[in-house]
């Protein structure tokens, strides 16, 4: 995936991140990825008054990415308002894995890094399959 239109990506994170709902913390957060089957998917964050309901912009892409079909991300990048790349929190990298496995790319700040060194040593459905021979998450593992 070198061939990865970064700014175009950047800039649907970007128009996502315009649509954020954050009126208590007032830090908007857009992210958008390319998924393997040239689907564009994205999502902002949704604050809640129950602080620890909020939805982070990645669940809102990933929901939009399971609901369209499925499919594996290649690329994700996520901004904040000023459209600099933000690092996805745990969380959030934890649902990117499930979902683009270790070769998806993400853009940060310190340059675009894949996942498998984004989330070093992650869980993942392979660990499910180890022990009960069965995960019924897709395979990401290659
Ligand atoms: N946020 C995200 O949407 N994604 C992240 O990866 C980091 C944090 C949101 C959640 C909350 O609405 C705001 O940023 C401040 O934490």
């Amino acid at each position: 995936m070198a061939d990865v239109d970064w700014d175009a990506l950047t800039a649907h994170a970007v128009e996502a991140m315009h649509h954020a709902y954050a009126p208590y913390s007032h830090f908007a957060v857009g992210v958008a990825g390319f998924v393997d089957d040239g689907r564009v998917v994205s999502g902002c964050n949704v604050e809640n008054a129950g602080y620890g309901v909020t939805l982070c912009a990645e669940c809102g892409m990933v929901s939009e990415l399971v609901r369209g079909g499925g499919g594996l991300l290649t690329a994700v990048a996520c901004v904040n308002a000023r459209s600099e790349p933000l690092m996805p929190c745990g969380r959030c990298r934890q649902l990117l894995w499930e979902h683009g496995g270790p070769n998806c790319l993400l853009l940060t700040p310190q340059g675009v890094l894949p996942m498998s060194e984004v989330l070093p040593q992650a869980f993942g459905p392979h660990d499910l399959t180890h022990v009960t021979g069965s995960a019924g998450g897709q395979d990401v593992s290659t």
